[in-house]
């Protein structure tokens, strides 16, 4: 019998692979930067490019799968998750990496699976559901550490700019980092912040004001590392909320929100 998610996942997988290789083409060249919502929320024609070959490709193979895709919603696309197998999709993820020529760069997935494809270090993440988490084919355990003061946390500034959402996100790191712990981090992609949760290498990520793309290739690949999500509020995980703590476990991630100072941004299905 044909599995169809193990289909679906190779297919995610070489797509990454040629999305890869047109990033790390683009990274040469000149590239036009354009503005979304404000002017650090930035795009480049090389996001569209990658995110249109995702979509013509998965559609010519599963031509009744649905998507989310970063830059159509940008184009005014609905963020509609139904229960249609659906393809969640950020072609660049650490865009603002990418404008400035830093190796932080990653792409996506489906709640079955999720792949993240770091494709200037060429670590190709990858979970499916039940059947555990992988980088470049070796098994990925999250961290065992149970002290918060033995953690390295990390986090973003994210692209809202408003000076009460700043204020917030300054006191949360601050009380984070005086608990103390051993140190702050931020790759600069949400992504490869949940892959270095699932590798071990930081106990916990958290942001507000991230999107369903930024995060739903990285949520399966925690939990199948053996890993938790939650909200930052610490009720179960909404992926639609723009709010997510992925942790090692339940005892690093509680810990952790104590410590935010929680906001609630526009939702991504927001009509
Ligand atoms: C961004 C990155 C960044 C996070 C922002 C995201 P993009 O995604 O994941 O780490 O702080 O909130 O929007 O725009 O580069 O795909």
């Amino acid at each position: 019998m044909t599995d169809l998610w193990q289909n679906a996942m190779d297919h995610a997988v070489a797509l990454a692979r040629k999305a890869g290789s047109l990033v790390r083409d683009a990274v040469q060249n000149d590239m036009k930067v354009m503005l979304k919502s404000s002017s650090v929320d930035l795009v480049t024609k090389t996001d569209q490019k990658v995110e249109q070959l995702i979509i013509d490709s998965v559609k010519e193979k599963f031509p009744t799968h649905s998507f989310i895709g970063e830059e159509s919603v940008a184009a005014g696309e609905p963020c509609v998750l139904t229960d249609n197998p659906t393809w969640i999709v950020d072609p660049v993820d650490g865009t603002t990496n990418f404008v400035h020529g830093h190796s932080f760069l990653s792409c996506f997935s489906q709640l079955e699976f999720g792949v993240v494809y770091s494709c200037i270090e060429d670590k190709m993440y990858t979970a499916r559901k039940g059947k555990g988490a992988f980088c470049n084919g070796q098994i990925l355990n999250v961290s065992d550490q149970k002290e918060i003061s033995q953690s390295i946390i990390a986090t973003e500034f994210g692209s809202n700019r408003d000076t009460e959402v700043v204020d917030k996100i300054f006191s949360s790191m601050r009380k984070i980092l005086c608990l103390p712990i051993h140190g702050i981090r931020g790759v600069g992609t949400a992504a490869t912040n949940m892959c270095l949760v699932a590798s071990g290498c930081v106990e916990a990520y958290y942001e507000i004001g991230i999107h369903c793309w930024d995060i739903a290739a990285g949520a399966i690949i925690v939990t199948e590392a053996g890993g938790v999500l939650m909200d930052v509020d610490g009720g179960p995980l909404d992926l639609m909320s723009r709010r997510v703590v992925a942790a090692n476990n339940k005892i690093i991630a509680e810990r952790i929100v104590k410590e935010i100072d929680a906001f609630t941004p526009l939702r991504d299905d927001a009509s």
